[in-house]
């Protein structure tokens, strides 16, 4: 017999289902409570709470575990890939070799921007914020793309993802040289993803940027590691735009904004800030950790925790690696990845991180690899952005398939004035 979880409230008694993952996670099943009892849950920011049920990503944040699809990130690691994630996360399987390339030749086929979308970026200040440039473009693609605003079938829906995973690569360099005052370097048809990005970014009209091999790996794992990761803020947003029925152009625009907020995608910029700081003599390690910990200095260790990890996040684990190799062939060290090094070292030492399970989390080392591939601070959330966007894609894919799907509508609990009049102008 299946389990079931009891729940009394006054002289009712309410009988609810537990619901099994493949994992062996349970929940229970609440659907019935409001109905049942008047009550609801009361869960602000959802830490209790699972919205959905998803096949795509699975962690476990006490032993610092990660798979997507069932593969543990660390298996990505060696051929890095990241067309093949990307097709995975939204497929649902590894891709047979013809269809990886016929989903990197839909890529390539769809690399440039309408012309029309390009001159929007002569309209914006040079010094906007990189999000609400790449915001605002995705939405803006649905206007030239509006045959895609309903998404009926599979073909449809992997010309859009096609379409979405190629143009966010060349919103986001061409609103970079935009921000520099330098020509658009237009996509190269033969080079691979992830160079033909680094190729928009920093080629000139009489130079080729050359990219290593390994500069080209790196870029690869680092949008791997960002590419899903289950209900987090953004992808929650996303899922919750997408249950009104919103197309995958606005949904992910959502998701971007969500992905702008320092305590979300945009800790990496503040992890390099704090880390420029100490190195820059403006405040020692030491400080930084005491601050940390002093609730009235509202300061917190920028890159450490995280809601669901209470262990050492894998993705950190795999680029503090992916760092000490890339600056081993680049011959050229950053004195900031030995200031993280140190912090890093201090906070785990600390019976404040260590009580509160506080480890390094995925921005932690990111902002030292997005930096030694000469990408700028601005950019970095950028750069998230683009990895995660198969992840958004994939969710919003799985939520439209799933025929039990509802529009999100949490509840609350009001706390405001009861019942009272209006006043008139004259009398307040
Ligand atoms: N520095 C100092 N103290 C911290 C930190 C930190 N980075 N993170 C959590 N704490 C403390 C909290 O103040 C709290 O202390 P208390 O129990 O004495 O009140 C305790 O640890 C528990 O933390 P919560 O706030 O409950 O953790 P929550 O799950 O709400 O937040 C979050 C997670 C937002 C990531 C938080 O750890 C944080 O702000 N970290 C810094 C920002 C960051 O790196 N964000 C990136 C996350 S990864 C991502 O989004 C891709």
């Amino acid at each position: 017999m299946s389990e079931k979880a009891i729940l009394i409230v006054g002289d009712k008694k309410l009988e609810m289902p537990i619901i099994v993952g493949s994992e062996g996670e349970k929940g229970i099943d609440i659907s019935q409570l409001r109905a049942q009892t008047g009550m609801v849950t009361y869960d602000p920011s959802f830490g209790n709470t699972a919205s959905c049920s998803s096949a795509i990503t699975f962690i476990d944040g006490d032993q610092g575990i990660l798979r997507y699809r069932g593969i543990p990130i660390e298996q990505f690691v060696e051929k890095p890939n990241f067309v093949e994630v990307a097709w995975l996360l939204i497929f649902g399987r590894l891709p047979k070799r013809e269809e990886l390339q016929s989903f990197s030749d839909q890529l390539t086929e769809n690399e440039l921007l309408h012309e029309g979308l390009n001159h929007q970026y002569q309209q914006i200040p040079v010094d906007a914020p990189p999000m609400a440039i790449l915001s605002a473009s995705l939405n803006n693609l649905a206007c030239y793309h509006q045959q895609f605003l309903a998404v009926e079938d599979i073909e449809s829906l992997g010309a859009v993802a096609a379409r979405l995973i190629s143009k966010v690569r060349t919103m986001a360099a061409f609103s970079y040289r935009r921000s520099r005052g330098l020509p658009f370097i237009y996509p190269d048809p033969h080079l691979r993803y992830g160079a033909n990005f680094l190729h928009m970014m920093f080629s000139l009209p009489y130079r080729q940027y050359v990219v290593t091999r390994e500069m080209e790996d790196a870029l690869n794992l680092f949008l791997i590691l960002h590419a899903d990761h289950e209900q987090n803020c953004s992808t929650s947003t996303v899922r919750t735009v997408g249950s009104a029925r919103a197309n995958l152009f606005a949904s992910c625009a959502a998701g971007v904004s969500a992905l702008w907020g320092p305590l979300h995608g945009g800790a990496n910029v503040e992890v390099m800030e704090m880390l420029q700081r100490i190195h820059d003599g403006g405040i020692s390690p030491d400080e930084c950790i005491r601050m940390a910990k002093d609730k009235e200095s509202k300061f917190k260790l920028f890159g450490f925790g995280h809601r669901v990890y209470k262990n050492y996040d894998p993705r950190a684990k795999i680029l503090r690696s992916c760092c000490d190799k890339v600056f081993a062939t680049l011959k050229r060290p950053d004195p900031l990845l030995d200031t993280a090094r140190k912090l890093e070292e201090l906070a785990l030492e600390d019976k404040y991180f260590q009580d509160r399970k506080l480890y390094p989390n995925v921005d932690f080392y990111s902002g030292i690899l997005l930096r030694a591939m000469g990408i700028p601070t601005n950019m970095f959330t950028v750069m998230f952005s683009i990895g995660r966007l198969p992840g958004w894609i994939a969710q919003w894919k799985e939520q439209h398939e799933d025929p039990t799907t509802k529009i999100v509508r949490p509840r609350q609990i009001y706390t405001g004035p009861t019942k009272c009049d209006y006043v008139p102008m004259e009398q307040r």
